[in-house]
C-alpha cells in the first residue's frame, strides 16, 4: 500500500468547517459538538464501536446539506439565516416552526407591499412540507454518498441517513420512532442542540430547554444523564477547538489516506461545494482538469501540479459562507455582500488549514485564487512575486472556466469569447500570459502567439533545485533533500543558470522570487 499522506480526520475537519459555514453555525461548532458528544459517550460508558460512530456523526452530520440549496433559497430566501433560526427552536413544535418560516419569508420580501408579503407567506407555508421532505431526503442521501467516497463504514453511513430523525417520531423524512433512531444519532442531536441553545440563550436556559424537550426531541435517559453532568461536560467548550484535540479524540485505529484516497477526498469536497446550485455544478472539477493539464504543459514539478489540482477542487469552499439566495437574486450585490463574497478565499484557506503536509501548499493556492499579478485582485491585493506559477495557472483556469459557465445574473460566454476576455486581461497585466496560453491550449483554444511553454525552458527538476537554492540551501543540501547525487544537483544548477541567464545564486534567487517560486508564509499578512 502507498505511504499515508494525511489523516482522514483532517478531511473530516475541513468538511466540518465547510458545513458550519453553509449552515450558519458558529465557528468550530461541529468540532465543539464532537468534543461534547465524545464526553457524553464517555459518561454513558459507550463501547468503542459506538464512540467511533458518535465521533463521525458529530463532525459530518451536515455534509449533505448543500444539496438542493437553491430550492431552499427559492422558497425561503436567505437559507443560512433560516438554518440559524431553525437550530434554536424545537422543530417538532409546529407553531415555533411556522413562526421561523414566516419570519424567513417576510425577511425576503421586506421591501414589498404588505399584500405581496401576505401572498408570499401563504405560498411559502403551503410549499413548506412539499419542499422539505424531498430536500431533507436529498441531504441524507448525499451525506451517505460523500461518506462512502471517503471510505466510511456502513454504520456511519446509516447514521448519516438519519440526521433529521427524532426520538418522538416527529423527525423527517421517515419519522422513525424511539430506538429506531440510532444511538449515535440521538446523542449527537442532543449535543449539537445543547451547544446551539447555549449560544442563543445561555447555560441555565439551555438546561431548562433540554429538560423540557426530554421525551420529545431527546431520549429521556440520555437527556437526564446529560443534565446531571452538564457543568463538567461543557468545561472549556466556549472557545475554538484545535486540530490536535480532534485528532486525539478519533477512536483507534486512526484512519489514514494515501495519495489516491486524498485525490478522491478532494474530489468529494469539490462535488459537495459545487452542488449548492445548478450553476456551479462541476465547476471545481472543470477548473481542476484545466489547471492540472496546464501545469503539466508548463513543465511544473509533479507536486506543484498536484497542489494546483487539489486547490482547484476546493478553491470555492469559502463561498459556502455566502447564502445561495444572494447569488440567485440576479442583481448587483450590496456593499456588505461584496465584502462577504471577497472573503471567500480567506475562509477557504481556514477550512483547509487543518490539512497537514501538502495541505499547506493547497491552502496557499486557495487563498490566492482571486489575486492578480498587478495587485488588483482580492482579498490581500497580492502581487506578482507572491503568485507562484501554480497560483497563476489556477487563477487563469478559474477565470476562464467561470466565464464560460452561466450564472443567475449573466449568460455563459462562448469559449472563444471567454478566451478573448482572458487574453485581454493578461495584456492589462492581470494574468500571466504563459499561464493563460497554457490554460487556453489545454481547453482546445487555438494558440494566438508563440509562448514559452515552460518557465525559461526549465525542467520540473530544475525548478525544484532553483526553488531550494533560492531559499538558501547549498547544492549539497538540495541534493540531499531531493535524494539525488551532489554532482547531479551541480549539473542542474549550471543548466538552470544558463537557461535563466544568470551566473550567481543571488541572481537566481531574485529570478525565483520575481516569479513567485519562493513564497512567504501565508500567515504573514
Ligand atoms: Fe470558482
Ligand atoms: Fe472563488
Amino acid at each position: 500500500m502507498a505511504a499515508p499522506v494525511a489523516r482522514r480526520a483532517d478531511f473530516l475537519m475541513a468538511l466540518a468547517y465547510a458545513t458550519d459555514l453553509a449552515t450558519g453555525h458558529s465557528r468550530d461548532f461541529a468540532l465543539r459538538s464532537c468534543v461534547l458528544a465524545m464526553r457524553i459517550a464517555d459518561v454513558a460508558r459507550l463501547d468503542e464501536q459506538t464512540r467511533r460512530n458518535v465521533y463521525h456523526q458529530a463532525l459530518l452530520r451536515y455534509i449533505g446539506c448543500n444539496a438542493d440549496t437553491h430550492l431552499l433559497a427559492a422558497a425561503f430566501g436567505d437559507e443560512i439565516a433560516l438554518r440559524r433560526d431553525l437550530q434554536r427552536i424545537d422543530i417538532g413544535n409546529k407553531p415555533e416552526l411556522a413562526e421561523v418560516l414566516v419570519r424567513a419569508i417576510t425577511r425576503t420580501f421586506a421591501d414589498a407591499p404588505p399584500a405581496e408579503i401576505a401572498r408570499a407567506v401563504e405560498r411559502g407555508m403551503a410549499e413548506a412540507m412539499q419542499v422539505s421532505v424531498p430536500i431533507l431526503s436529498g441531504h441524507c442521501e448525499v451525506a451517505q454518498r460523500i461518506a462512502e467516497r471517503i471510505g466510511l463504514s456502513d454504520e456511519i453511513r446509516e447514521n448519516l441517513g438519519q440526521l433529521y430523525e427524532r426520538w418522538d417520531g416527529k423527525g423527517l423524512p421517515r419519522g422513525l420512532l424511539g430506538n429506531a433512531v440510532k444511538l449515535p444519532v440521538r446523542l449527537v442531536t442532543l449535543a449539537q442542540d445543547a451547544i446551539a441553545l447555549m449560544e442563543a440563550h445561555g447555560f441555565e436556559t439551555m438546561k431548562e430547554m433540554i429538560a423540557r424537550r426530554a421525551g420529545g426531541a431527546y431520549e429521556p435517559e440520555l437527556a437526564d444523564l446529560f443534565l446531571k453532568h452538564a457543568e463538567q461536560l461543557f468545561e472549556g467548550l466556549d472557545g475554538p477547538v484545535d486540530r490536535e484535540t480532534i485528532l486525539a479524540l478519533e477512536p483507534i485505529p486512526h484512519a489514514e489516506f494515501d495519495e489516491t484516497a486524498c485525490e478522491e477526498a478532494y474530489l468529494a469536497l469539490a462535488d459537495m461545494i459545487d452542488m449548492r446550485m445548478p450553476h456551479t455544478f462541476g465547476h471545481s472539477r472543470a477548473v481542476a482538469a484545466l489547471a492540472g493539464a496546464a501545469g503539466a504543459r508548463m513543465g511544473l514539478p509533479v507536486s506543484d501540479i498536484r497542489a494546483a489540482r487539489w486547490a482547484a477542487y476546493t478553491h470555492d469552499i469559502g463561498e459556502l459562507a455566502i447564502p445561495v439566495s444572494t447569488w440567485m437574486r440576479a442583481g448587483t450585490l450590496t456593499e456588505r455582500e461584496t465584502d462577504a463574497a471577497r472573503l471567500h478565499p480567506y475562509h477557504g484557506e481556514r477550512a483547509l488549514a487543518a490539512l497537514g503536509g501538502e495541505g499547506k501548499a493547497v491552502a496557499a493556492l486557495v487563498l490566492r485564487h482571486h489575486e492578480r499579478l498587478d495587485g488588483s485582485g482580492y482579498h490581500r491585493y497580492a502581487k506578482a512575486q507572491d503568485l507562484s506559477p501554480a497560483a497563476r495557472i489556477l487563477a487563469a483556469a478559474e477565470t476562464f472556466q467561470t466565464a464560460r459557465e452561466a450564472r443567475p445574473y449573466r449568460a455563459a460566454l462562448s469559449d472563444a469569447a471567454a478566451a478573448a476576455k482572458l487574453r485581454s486581461a493578461a495584456r492589462d497585466g492581470k494574468f500571466c500570459p504563459d499561464a493563460v496560453e497554457a490554460v487556453l491550449a489545454c481547453a482546445g483554444q487555438p494558440a494566438r502567439r508563440e509562448t514559452a511553454e515552460r518557465l525559461a525552458g526549465l525542467t520540473p527538476r530544475e525548478i525544484e533545485v532553483l526553488r531550494l537554492i533560492a531559499a538558501g540551501h547549498t547544492a549539497k543540501e538540495a541534493a540531499r533533500l531531493l535524494d539525488i547525487a551532489p554532482k547531479t544537483a551541480d549539473n542542474h544548477i549550471q543548466n538552470l543558470y544558463s537557461k535563466i541567464g544568470v551566473t550567481t545564486r543571488a541572481a537566481a534567487a531574485l529570478y525565483a522570487l520575481e516569479r513567485g517560486l519562493v513564497q512567504q508564509q501565508i500567515s504573514a499578512a
